[in-house]
């Protein structure tokens, strides 16, 4: 990696003058400064391949420069320049980490050389850095990922298949069951590895946003792109892009995503020459997307076309065995995060554990441990570490519990939803929340027998703010 961008710092303007016309000569870009504060105030703005800094200067020195440069960015590497051949200063300067020294006058030779010498110690630091995270991603891959339930295996082996190819995987599964992360296993083990991993959430982005995110925009694409910027497809090249949560695009959107799926290329928003990208393309979704696809929610020429290879993640209480594996893991892992000595589960928490049904897959129990975790002073778990999670009783010896408020409710609105087809500018929100809000209020007043500062106080509302609701909801008092 070749050295681009050089900082020369020194109060002498004859200096700045002669380094910067040396060093422009030979194609490096040059910024500069007069003293240090001014240099450290480039070095938070620009990322510097290097620094030349003068040790005497005003405000402050090249030495204090070099210490609070490299609090900003550790990797700089600097080099002090120091009038009189004082060995005292180049000792002092190496001792802080300087990179090289040079006594004033010098030769051009001089930056010269240390200008080779830093090209060169790059390459080699930057390879050696780069099979490193190479390594380091593809271990914390394998290690990250705990079960050995036969549902899992199957997904190891699909892993495993797909890592050579390019081919599109399309991972369906719960909330919390590990799509993300079998996503990221996908990519750390083809031969993509290396190059960039980029997620994308087609959920949390608005709409409207979206296209820009997934393709780019040219400056002046539409109101307030006052800038180019590059799209998902273009940083993820060479590397996998992972679409996340895909059964949330909009449709027109998904038509652009299945072009760029067969032709390998983008168009950035407001651009008219189209980019040849080469990326591999993981999806998930925990939707049933079939479903949408009777539903014409989801195109099904792109359902066909990311589906080549299908993995399905388990409900994990549908893979039971895994509990216990994944429970020691967390405990080992959350342990570690929280520098306590390493805590274990009763036998009566463990059975509890792994009784429970887990509707929030992997990632509730990975919350439900670490809180355990965090709370308990023992180094023992017991069931009463875990709260109310067994009192809420999803366990499987428990009697099946009627459904919840929330279920009940999503129920009523999809099916006063069906057969909708378009959607107008409304108020459904304000409707649909007055009508859980009314009968909400009207219960709790009843309760307390009308008395509305009890009954503030049990809501957990302002009073004023009950008092409001009570009248825009036309809610009737009863007196007795
Ligand atoms: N098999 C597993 N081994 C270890 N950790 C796991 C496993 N599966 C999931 N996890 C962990 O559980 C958490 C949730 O996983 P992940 O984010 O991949 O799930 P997801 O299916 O993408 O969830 P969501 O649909 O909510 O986005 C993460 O912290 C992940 O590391
Ligand atoms: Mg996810």
């Amino acid at each position: 990696m070749a050295l681009h961008r050089i900082l020369v710092a020194d109060d002498e303007e004859s200096m700045r003058w002669v380094l910067s016309k040396a060093l422009r000569k030979k194609g490096y870009t040059v910024d500069l400064a007069a003293d240090g504060n001014e240099a450290l105030r480039q070095v938070r703005e620009q990322s510097y391949d290097l620094a030349i800094v003068d040790i005497k200067m005003p405000g402050m020195t090249g030495l204090d420069f070099l210490d609070k440069a490299r609090e900003v960015r550790s990797d700089l590497l600097v080099v002090v320049m120091t009038a009189e051949a004082s060995m005292k200063n180049a000792v002092e300067a190496m001792k802080r980490g300087a990179y090289d020294y040079i006594t004033k006058p010098f030769d051009l030779e001089v930056v010269d050389a240390i200008i080779e010498k830093v090209s060169r110690a790059r390459d080699v630091s930057h390879q050696v850095s780069m099979l490193k995270q190479e390594l380091k991603d593809r271990y914390q891959v394998e290690k990250n990922i705990v079960g050995n339930s036969p549902a899992m295996r199957e997904v190891y082996k699909t892993i495993g298949k797909v890592a050579v190819s390019d081919v599109t995987v399309l991972i369906q599964g719960e909330s919390g069951t590990g799509k993300e992360l079998i996503a990221r296993a996908i990519h750390f083990n083809s031969a993509r590895l290396g190059k960039p991993f980029v997620a994308i959430n087609c959920a949390a982005i608005p709409k409207d946003l979206l296209e820009s995110e997934l393709f780019g925009s040219e400056r002046g694409a539409f109101t307030g792109a006052t800038e180019r910027k590059t799209g998902k497809f273009e940083q993820a090249n060479h590397g996998t892009i992972f679409l996340d949560e895909i059964g949330d695009m909009p449709l027109d959107l998904q038509a652009k995503i299945l072009r760029v799926l067969q032709e390998q290329e983008i168009t950035r928003i407001g651009g008219s020459q189209s980019l040849q990208v080469d990326v591999r393309v993981v999806a998930a979704t925990n939707q049933e997307l079939l479903e949408k696809v009777r539903n014409r929610e989801f195109r099904e020429d792109l359902f066909y076309r990311l589906n080549v290879v299908p993995i399905h993640l388990v409900p994990l209480r549908e893979r039971r065995d895994d509990i216990r594996p994944l429970v020691e893991y967390f405990l080992d892992r959350a342990s570690a995060e929280l520098e306590t000595p390493p805590k274990q589960c009763s036998d009566e928490a463990m059975e509890l554990l792994c009784n429970h049904s887990w509707p929030g897959n992997v990632r509730e129990l990975e919350n439900t441990i670490k809180r355990a975790v965090i709370l308990s002073s023992d180094l023992l778990l017991t069931p009463a570490d875990f709260g109310g999670l067994f009192d809420r009783q999803q366990t499987l010896h428990a009697v099946p519990q009627e459904q919840s408020l929330e279920a009940i409710v999503e129920a009523k609105l999809r099916s006063s939803m069906n057969g909708v087809e378009k959607l107008d500018k409304g108020d459904i929100y304000d409707r649909v929340l007055e009508q859980v809000e009314r009968p909400l209020i009207r219960l709790i007043l009843e309760k307390t027998r009308g008395n509305q500062v009890r009954a503030a106080d049990v809501l957990g509302i302002n009073r004023n703010t009950l008092r409001k609701k009570i009248n825009d909801l036309g809610i009737q008092l009863k007196k007795d």
